[in-house]
């Protein structure tokens, strides 16, 4: 009980301090040659309860349908468990020789118990749509809360991880230059191939069948590779997800045809952007339901046969993969956009940050303006509704 009484005011004092977003410069300082764990120890134990912290305030208002969900109260339950173990290490002492290789193992076990968040959250949202339907405005909510949650989520990871690959006491034999997840060389198109043949493969099992890709690269400033400042597993996970669905609508729409066409991939960089444009002719999406496809009510399909061997893993997933692929994108102020042309075929565009002064962590703030989104009510749309049935313009018709 006393254990609950700590929890709930630290939620609470947590809650009042705003996450301290920080930029590629900062990751990287945080993690060179003069890097020094204490900073990175005392800076976290005060940072991750503060993320968390803001996040549990929002999960409050989702709605108690969803908030009662057996998965729900799991996942609240990993929320509060983590804060408490993180509060443990504010009265320990920075100069303890224990207390450093303790938080790190801290950060880990924390890590591991929140692996499964996302089809957990993803389990609750089937079970209440299952149970109660679904309406615009719960839709909007629960759209509004789960960016902000995964992006929560995916900030918290990008600190723990950093944290605990730096100060492990090694380098990384397969990418001495990184600094922990991040590389400060990142060679896009090596990403992109990368992405490509994994999906490559995974179509093939599939489909017995997959389209070529064509890569195109324009660097404003020079005829070199493209380089950037970035996560190469968060671009990965973006093109992976493209690639996945560029594939299967180019498969499915040319079932019968004894060619498939190519998905054209380009990669530019300017002083401003990097962009990176993956376009199929799959068909298409018509623009009505562009909107939804990103949406994680709408577009949550039960999870697919559940299969442990990920070889098998199939091209399409419970529909979260776009989602959370722009989630990653503007985690560092970039966006992924996708324009179709029903009929024809879809162009998915992915923007970052050209300049790694500009990717500054993009984090979800809980305070009075959090509040009232979650407090707004039905109203009346202030655009008009089109009906199926023009309105009968009786004065014309009586006259016939
Ligand atoms: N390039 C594309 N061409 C046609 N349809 C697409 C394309 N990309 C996405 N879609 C549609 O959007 C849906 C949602 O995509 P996604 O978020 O990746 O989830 P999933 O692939 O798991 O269904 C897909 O099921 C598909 O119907
Ligand atoms: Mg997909």
């Amino acid at each position: 009980h006393a254990h609950f009484r700590c929890f709930c005011n630290a939620a609470i004092l947590f809650s009042k301090f705003s996450p301290s977003p920080l930029s590629m410069k900062q990751f990287i300082d945080f993690g060179s040659a003069n890097a020094c764990e204490k900073t990175s120890f005392v800076f976290l134990r005060q940072e991750l309860p503060v993320r968390l912290a803001n996040i549990m305030k929002e999960i409050d208002f989702l709605p108690d349908k969803l908030l009662g969900t057996p998965s729900l109260k799991l996942l609240t339950s990993w929320y509060s468990q983590s804060l408490l173990e993180l509060i443990e290490f504010l009265e320990k002492d920075p100069d303890d020789k224990d207390v450093l290789p303790k938080f790190t193992q801290a950060l880990i076990n924390i890590r591991n118990r929140h692996n499964n968040v996302v089809p957990t959250m993803a389990q609750g949202v089937v079970e209440y749509k299952d149970a109660f339907g679904v309406d615009p405005v719960t839709n909007q909510n629960v759209q509004y809360f789960l960016d902000r949650f995964y992006m929560s989520r995916i900030s918290t990871r990008m600190l723990m991880n950093q944290h605990t690959l730096i100060f492990n006491g090694s380098v990384n034999p397969a990418h001495p230059k990184h600094i922990g997840s991040i590389d400060p060389t990142c060679d896009v198109v090596e990403v992109v191939k990368d992405a490509y043949e994994t999906s490559k493969m995974l179509c093939e099992q599939y489909y017995l069948t997959s389209p070529d890709m064509e890569i195109k690269e324009v660097n404003c400033k020079s005829d070199k590779p493209i380089h950037i400042v970035y996560v190469p597993s968060h671009l990965y996970h973006m093109l992976f997800e493209l690639f996945k669905n560029a594939m299967r609508a180019t498969v499915e729409t040319h079932e019968t045809s004894p060619t498939l066409p190519q998905v054209k991939v380009r990669v530019s960089l300017g002083t401003e952007d990097l962009t990176i444009k993956m376009s199929d002719r799959g068909g298409g999406v018509p623009l009505r339901k562009i909107e939804r496809l990103f949406s994680y009510m709408y577009s949550t399909a039960p999870s697919p046969v559940h299969v442990d061997n990920s070889r098998n893993a199939p091209l399409a997933g419970f529909g979260y993969g776009l989602p959370i692929s722009r989630l990653y994108a503007k985690y560092f102020q970039g966006d992924l956009q996708l324009y179709s042309m029903e009929g024809f075929g879809t162009s998915a565009v992915i923007y970052l940050k050209a300049l790694s002064s500009e990717s500054v962590e993009r984090l979800p703030v809980y305070n009075k303006s959090a509040l009232r989104r979650y407090q707004s009510t039905t109203e009346a749309d202030d655009w008009s509704i089109p009906s199926k049935e023009p309105k009968k313009l009786s004065k014309y018709e009586s006259t016939q």
